[in-house]
């Protein structure tokens, strides 16, 4: 297990693996460049771990022991002795190049680069860095204290090493970890996001409502949720852009992202967040 773990990014999903990686007893330093995403990371870790104690899956002197190994900084620069970084910035690559040259200048040596990315390759991340044999894909998903599994993506450089402790650390957050190799979508996006398009598909056809389809797809294939909503939760435009991460990085039509897609994206409706998508909120 490291004994210091760098997180980059205090968002949802940056806040989200602090919250796991302290409840493990690694010592965490979270950065955000923006003060006030800071404190708002800060402050749903906190809040994520009040969760636990109300519901009694945790005591009150295990999260006042899991905030005391959380520090905050607003520079990469500022942070010292780092044996294992992720990177959970927003998903943009020349963003994330930039992040990864950081971070080869402040994590040891011996030490593991990660990235959370959805879809950015890891072996772009990794050419931006001077070891790329120690850059890794640890892909959680949202929100990640309850969601169970890790993707675990090799570059075509990443060390066993490297991947021998990024499976480790998933392992003492008590996650399940799956590998994947390096191309577009990984395994979970691969599989899900054109099953999300198909949908959009459907309705853009006129097969059926809205409504049906996701009950189709619920109670017919025993799904939490249905295609649709699912995609309003995730954001539309996230869809978007993964769809078009496989349909490129594929070059096969069948990836083509639906023009209904295309159109609701363009009209501002992305889903849950902007308050309307197949659904209003
Ligand atoms: N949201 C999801 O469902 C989900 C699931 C799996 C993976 N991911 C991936 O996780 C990453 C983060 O996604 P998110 O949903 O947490 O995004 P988010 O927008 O909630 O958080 C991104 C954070 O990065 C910070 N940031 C931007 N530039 C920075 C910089 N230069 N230095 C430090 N911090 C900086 C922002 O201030 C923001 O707080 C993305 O790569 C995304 O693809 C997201």
């Amino acid at each position: 297990m490291p004994t210091h773990l760098l997180v980059v990014g205090a968002g949802q999903m940056g806040a989200g693996i602090a919250q796991v990686a302290l409840q493990a007893g690694v010592q965490v330093t979270l950065v955000d460049a923006m003060a006030e995403a800071l404190a708002k990371g800060k402050a749903k870790v906190e809040g994520g771990l009040s969760k636990l104690v109300e519901k009694g899956k945790l005591d009150e002197a295990k999260k006042q022991a899991a905030l005391g190994l959380l520090r905050t900084a607003t520079s990469i620069g500022d942070v010292k002795d780092v044996d294992f970084a992720v990177e959970a910035v927003s998903e943009n690559v020349e963003l994330k190049k930039k992040i990864f040259k950081d971070l080869d200048a402040v994590v040891k040596p011996g030490g593991v680069l990660a990235t959370n990315t959805s879809s950015i390759p890891i072996t772009t991340l990794g050419a931006a860095t001077k070891r790329p044999d120690a850059v890794i894909g640890m892909h959680f998903m949202n929100p990640v204290p309850l969601m169970a599994l890790v993707e675990v993506i090799r570059g075509v450089a990443t060390s066993d090493a490297t991947y021998a402790a990024t499976l480790a650390l998933a392992k003492s957050m008590g996650k399940t970890t799956v590998t994947s190799k390096d191309f577009p979508g990984f395994i979970v996006n691969r599989i899900l996001i054109p099953m999300l398009n198909e949908a959009c598909f459907a309705l853009m056809e006129g097969l059926a409502t809205a409504e049906d389809i996701d009950t189709a797809m619920k109670l017919g294939t025993n799904q939490p949720m249905g295609p649709l909503q699912l995609a309003d939760f995730i954001g539309l435009d996230t869809c978007l852009a993964i769809a078009e991460v496989l349909h490129q990085g594929l070059g096969d039509s069948k990836y083509r992202p639906c023009p209904l897609l295309r159109q609701y994206v363009a009209a501002g409706w992305v889903g849950k967040k902007s308050g309307r998508g197949f659904y209003t909120y």
